[in-house]
């Protein structure tokens, strides 16, 4: 028996999330998988309610479980990165997730391409560290004081600046951090993950050839990994890699970047795939609780209109037993997928006139009948 907590989230979220559920009741009808469900209603709505963001009773609930299954959050209504940063980075930070997996390949003939090569890649984004910590402020002239705050206990850093009496003198910073420690980790997890997939090679990301000191560290742990290892390294910069994946995706295999590229490579990366809305990733903590999710966020602009595309939150659900262990049945749900696209059934976004629920449904129909 398995313990997931669900987080349905904002907009969109609690839509693509129930259909990823009935595909798991499905899967539960017809094989051995057994599930101990927990709804946790962090999100939008509790938090205009209550100012509850993630809090410790949410905490010790998720604490408890083998995986969290996570919609997405997000909602006009609450100014932007509230939500964004208190519950979703505040999870990955707290469960120390520090590895997001991020699939991508061709479907059929979704893909946004010209150039029909097949591609199969999956993006290894470093995931607590670089811009994500929190380390910024903004220094207002005239009003007192900034700290620069940094959110992790890894570190301990502080900077006071003095009150300026012009307006003009108003900065903002947000600092990116690499440290040895996490770099390390994520980069034996990359080396890792190549060679159970049989890869000889690594794309690595990065802008280091500017920011010299957040990528030099990077690249420098990449390097010294590398030899140990054995596993080749290929370094882009992230200018060219955008470009290279829009121009050759099928060149390449396994692809580290650090957290914020890799925020952005994923977005376009889902979009080669025909959607972002077919994307799924793993939050992975290798020794603690896990989070799966759709890579997409809330969308407001189609939120309570049955058009969400549920085929990432669906495939999240497949990273998650994969997770558990059970990568059979994580098989059966990607062909349920492939069976539902075969069939036309998909969601305005692939081009289709099927709802969210209809394609839940052909996904549900198919893991059933195999
Ligand atoms: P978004 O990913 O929500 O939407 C971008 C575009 O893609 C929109 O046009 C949307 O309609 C479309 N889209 C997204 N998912 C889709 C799906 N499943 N099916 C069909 N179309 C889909 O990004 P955004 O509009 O920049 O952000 C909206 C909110 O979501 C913001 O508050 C943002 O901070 C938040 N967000 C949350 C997450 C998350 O929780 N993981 C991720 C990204 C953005
Ligand atoms: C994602 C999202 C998040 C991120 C935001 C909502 C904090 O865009 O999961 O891709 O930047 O990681
Ligand atoms: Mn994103």
């Amino acid at each position: 028996m398995f313990k997931v907590a669900v987080v349905p989230g904002d907009g969109i979220g609690p839509e693509v999330i129930s259909e990823g559920l009935k595909v798991l009741d499905a899967l539960e009808e017809t094989s051995s998988l057994r599930m101990q469900r927990t709804v946790v209603g962090i999100g939008a709505s509790r938090y205009l309610k209550t100012g509850e963001l993630l809090a410790e009773d949410d905490i010790d609930t998720l604490t408890k479980q083998d995986a969290i299954y996570f919609g997405a959050v997000g909602d006009p209504r609450v100014p932007t990165g509230v939500l964004e940063r208190g519950i979703l980075l505040a999870m990955r930070a707290r469960f120390d997730q520090y590895v997001n997996l991020r699939p991508i390949r061709s479907w059929l003939s979704f893909s946004r391409l010209k150039n029909e090569a097949p591609f199969n890649i999956t993006f290894i984004r470093e995931n607590t560290e670089d811009f994500y910590m929190g380390t910024g402020g903004i220094f207002k002239g005239g009003k007192g004081r900034v700290s620069l705050k940094v959110k992790r206990s890894m570190y301990d850093l502080g900077i006071d600046m003095k009150a300026s009496s012009s307006n003009l003198d108003d900065f903002a910073f947000e600092v990116g951090i690499h440290s040895r420690k996490g770099v390390e980790r994520f980069v034996d997890f990359v080396m890792s993950y190549a060679n159970q997939a049989g890869l000889d090679k690594v794309t690595v990301v990065d802008k280091a050839n500017v920011c010299t000191s957040l990528y030099g560290l990077w690249r420098e742990v990449f390097r010294e990994k590398s030899e140990k290892t054995g596993v080749g390294l290929g370094f882009m910069f992230v200018d060219a890699m955008a470009m290279a994946l829009v121009r050759s995706p099928e060149r390449f295999g396994v692809v580290a970047t650090p957290n914020m590229f890799g925020d952005i490579l994923t977005d376009l990366g889902a979009e080669l795939q025909g959607s972002l809305g077919l994307s799924a990733s793993g939050n992975i903590n290798p020794s603690g609780v896990s989070m799966f999710e759709p890579v997409h966020g809330s969308a407001p602009d189609i939120a309570g209109k049955s058009k969400a595309n549920p085929f990432g939150a669906i495939l999240a659900a497949k990273l998650m037993l994969e997770h558990l262990g059970m990568v059979d049945l994580g098989k059966r749900i990607e062909s349920g997928v492939e069976s539902a696209m075969k069939k036309g059934i998909v969601t305005p976004d692939l081009g289709g006139s099927s709802t969210t629920s209809e394609v839940g449904d052909a996904v549900a129909e198919y893991v059933m009948s195999v």
